[in-house]
């Protein structure tokens, strides 16, 4: 069930539309933000918010790599594999990400902490290799970035 909160946010989205389905990204992403991904119960109430087959809905969530279908981590790093990126490193700072987490990609760090994601461009293609953690874009990316970058998230202070 959805609950008031995210009711009433996606009821504020829909003020903008004539079209229902037009808010479909926004109500998965309001949900998602507030329980860190979207369940197949999830999806099933926001497809009939918006008068939309579930099977329709998951058409979008899945075409959209932001919205995630599984639980993931407290933490969500999205590293680019595109080809800006593979020239200036990816594979290097793929293979720190791994080796310093424990884990390979499309997996989640067992304290819960972290998910690590491919994903095409990051539009950071001058800045590369790229990713992101949660909404934060950091380039220029090296083992020792990297160490720092994740000990921030693991410390809480990614301010
Ligand atoms: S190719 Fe990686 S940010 Fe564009």
């Amino acid at each position: 069930m959805l609950n008031e909160d995210e009711k009433r946010e996606i009821e504020a989205e829909l003020r903008h539309y004539e079209d229902k389905r037009a808010v479909c990204v926004d109500a998965l992403k309001i949900v998602q933000r507030r329980r860190g991904w979207v369940s197949d119960e999830s999806l099933q109430d926001i497809a009939e918010a918006l008068d939309m087959t579930p099977a329709e809905l998951d058409g979008v969530a899945t075409f959209y790599n932001l919205v995630f279908r599984r639980p993931v981590g407290k933490h969500v790093i999205l590293i680019c594999d595109s080809v800006s990126c593979w020239i200036m490193g990816y594979e290097s700072a793929r293979a720190h990400l791994k080796a310093r987490l424990g884990i390979d990609l499309g997996e989640t760090t067992k304290d819960g902490q972290f998910t690590l994601l491919p994903v095409p461009c990051l539009g950071a293609c001058d800045k590369a290799p790229a990713m992101m953690v949660d909404d934060e874009l950091h380039t220029h990316l090296t083992p020792e970035t990297i160490d720092r970058i994740l000990e921030r998230y693991s410390r809480g202070t990614t301010a």
